[in-house]
């Protein structure tokens, strides 16, 4: 079983963050019901949804992954690089400290959990404007204990590491070699995006099935051809605001250590 946090849509936004977007006009309602639809596939898929309290005046609330990072032994609460997120992390510290032992992000590093992309025991974290060494050292030394292996890499042609990279499936990433250097993951298996679908790198693995935006239909098939069972949700609302599918959620098991253990 597998938990997702979530948090509502912000009436606010419109106001997001953006980095390599124009801005465009947003329909609240339209991404709030988008997001309604995707924790309807989480649920549909065994998750147990449970969504933090709404946050009307943080625009980019909605983004619950980039506040922590939750692996089965702890979480780290991430101090996100834009300084109009860091207030959104509490909500999220408050949810997971029944759950997992936590650790913090401390200044003067920053993490973004979406530059955050761990693939069986390695995890890549992305140096971005978001995300810089100072935070990525800080992540290595709450994980390599655990016996993790924490690798850096550079991002700069999109907004997050996980613009350009996901773990589709255990051992399996789905990259934009255009956006990342894709022999960082030669020891995975590798699929690419189609070329006409740069902004398709991002996938959710749910688990019972990988979680994935209807926009790039060439790229799902790329994933189905390859055994991967997808569920295609609408997301193109909040995709104006620079999210997709993984920024959503924080997905994790159930059954990791707790606070107490
Ligand atoms: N609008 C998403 C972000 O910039 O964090």
């Amino acid at each position: 079983m597998k938990i997702a946090l979530t948090r509502p849509v912000s009436p606010s936004l419109a106001r997001c963050e953006l980095t390599h977007m124009a801005r465009a006009p947003i329909d609240v309602a339209r991404a709030a019901a988008q997001h309604a639809a995707y924790e309807e596939c989480l649920r549909a898929l065994g998750c147990d949804v449970r969504p933090l309290p709404a946050a009307p005046g943080h625009p980019d609330a909605v983004f619950v992954e980039d506040t922590a990072v939750v692996f089965d032994e702890l979480a780290v609460i991430t101090r996100p690089g834009a300084a109009s997120r860091r207030a959104e992390t509490g909500a999220a510290a408050e949810a997971l400290a029944a759950l997992r032992p936590l650790r913090y992000i401390e200044a003067p590093g920053t993490v973004d959990g979406g530059d955050v992309l761990a693939v069986e025991r390695t995890v890549f974290v992305g140096l971005s404007t978001r995300t810089n060494a100072e935070g990525a050292a800080q992540l290595a030394r709450a994980l390599e204990p655990h016996g993790y292996a924490v690798r850096t890499l550079a991002v700069s042609s999109c907004l997050h590491l996980k613009s350009a990279a996901t773990a589709a499936a255990p051992g399996t990433v789905l990259l934009n070699p255009g956006w990342v250097d894709a022999g960082a993951f030669r020891a995975f298996e590798r699929i690419d995006v189609d070329p006409a679908e740069p902004l398709g790198a991002n996938a959710l693995n749910a688990g019972a099935a990988v979680v994935y935006a209807a926009a790039f239909a060439r790229t799902r098939d790329r994933l189905q051809r390859h055994g991967l069972t997808v569920r295609t949700v609408e997301m193109d609302e909040l995709a104006k605001a620079e999210g997709a599918v993984t920024c959503c959620s924080l997905l994790f098991a159930s059954h990791g250590a707790t606070a107490t253990s």
